[in-house]
């Protein structure tokens, strides 16, 4: 049996994956399916002083793909993932929704009082300046949350006036707090080593990228409502970017780091682990697949840990860390080379490969690499849905 309880700045979660502030986690209701849809935890949705005005409309998938048979995702597991046969894919999705609808008094009296309801571990979520911070921070603590995530989304791109707010909402409360950073904030390294200096608990990352925009051509309009038709890109597109700065962040701070971005797998809860994330969030893959999603990723880390011999989520905590050279891996080619046994002969390799170097792969034929072409680039170790192809040992 693995384990897979996990601990963030002492509050307990039974596994490691928690519903982030966004729709998923709008009001108590919701965070109550989260709770029963399998969520390790609930971070509620961000409230500030003044309840938000949502620009409409307010969310857009992006690059909307063919809903997959089980079939085309069993062929090539490794390009697409495996998820209920009727969910949208999308590689992103861009919001407006800023921060709570809600009047902060309603979630004081009746919304935390719902999600508590629950018996998971809740953190509620404010913003956005010191003075709001350490208004809202005490009765939210009041309120009986387990801790509060508070929101740097909104206050710019240099970190140091923003270590103002976090020190003010340090000041005002006692439950540990853990500061959602968002990717345009420069300098993400030094910035985390500065929270976690003045007493923050934990970091998490990241909030969703831009602004971005997207037009629909049909009608020449932006798809979503807010300021200048701008929004956030978030789900799988911005993953890469997320688990950079969990990498980022761990290697640089000692407190727990919470990875946040493009999750909609137990494999890429698992990576974000490996970055050194103690725990992850789910918003966007919450949305489009509904609260169930927190039980199957946190039961496909379940069955990648088994399978692959680990006995715990700590086991797999920043093992990839060692290996981010902090030089160039190597500059001369090592030419890829294929495990005949493994080769299905599909095909998929041979068109991407720009070197001419990949040769058969059709149906009959397994796929060769001529080694004198070989440029060493890569790509197609990373297409292979079988894992057949690797650098030859050097
Ligand atoms: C519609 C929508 C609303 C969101 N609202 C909030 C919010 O209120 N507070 C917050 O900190 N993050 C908010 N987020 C950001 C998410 O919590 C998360 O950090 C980001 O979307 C990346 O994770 P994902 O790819 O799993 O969505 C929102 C995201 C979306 C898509």
């Amino acid at each position: 049996m693995v384990d897979l309880s996990t601990e963030i700045a002492g509050i307990e979660l039974r596994n490691p994956v928690i519903a982030a502030a966004g729709p998923p986690t709008k009001d108590g209701e919701a965070m109550v399916k989260a709770a029963a849809g399998g969520a390790g935890g609930l971070i509620a949705k961000t409230i500030s002083i003044e309840a938000a005005a949502v620009p409409r409309p307010s969310m857009a998938a992006l690059d909307r793909g063919e809903v997959l048979s089980y079939t085309t995702l069993a062929l090539n597991s490794r390009l697409t993932r495996i998820t209920k046969a009727n969910t949208t894919i999308v590689r992103g999705m861009l919001n407006a929704e800023l921060w709570s609808d809600i009047p902060y008094s309603q979630w004081l009296e009746k919304e935390y009082k719902i999600a508590k309801g629950t018996g998971l571990p809740l953190i509620a979520s404010i913003g956005y300046t010191g003075e709001e911070l350490s208004t809202i921070g005490p009765l939210v603590e009041e309120a009986g949350v387990d801790g509060i995530e508070f929101s740097l989304h909104y206050l710019g791109f240099d970190y140091r006036p923003i270590l103002d707010t976090a020190r003010a909402l340090r000041d005002a409360v006692e439950v540990p707090i853990f500061a959602k950073v968002s990717p345009h904030i420069m300098n993400l390294t030094e910035f985390a080593k500065e929270l976690e200096r003045l007493g923050v608990n934990g970091i998490v990352a990241i909030n969703s990228l831009g602004p971005c925009l997207h037009i629909d051509i049909e009608t020449g309009k932006p798809v979503v409502g807010g300021e200048g038709g701008y929004g956030w890109l978030s789900g799988p597109a911005i993953k890469p970017l997320a688990v950079r700065c969990v990498a980022d962040i761990a290697r640089a701070v000692d407190i727990p780091v919470i990875g946040v971005g493009g999750i909609t797998s137990g494999q890429d809860a698992v990576e974000h682990i490996m970055a050194g994330a103690s725990a992850v969030q789910i918003c966007t893959g919450a949305i489009l697949e509904g609260p169930s999603i927190f039980g199957r990723v946190s039961r496909e880390i379940g069955r990648f840990l088994e399978e692959h011999g680990y006995r715990s989520v700590d086991d797999i905590r920043g093992v990839a860390l060692e290996h981010l050279p902090e030089e160039p891996l190597r500059t001369q080619a090592v030419p890829a080379y294929v495990d005949e046994d493994l080769c299905k002969a599909c095909g998929l390799c041979v068109k991407p490969c720009i070197y001419g170097a990949v040769e058969g792969g059709t149906e009959e034929v397994k796929a060769r690499i001529d080694r004198d072409k070989c440029y060493g680039c890569g790509l197609c170790i990373t297409i292979c849905p079988e894992r057949a192809i690797s650098f030859e040992a050097h």
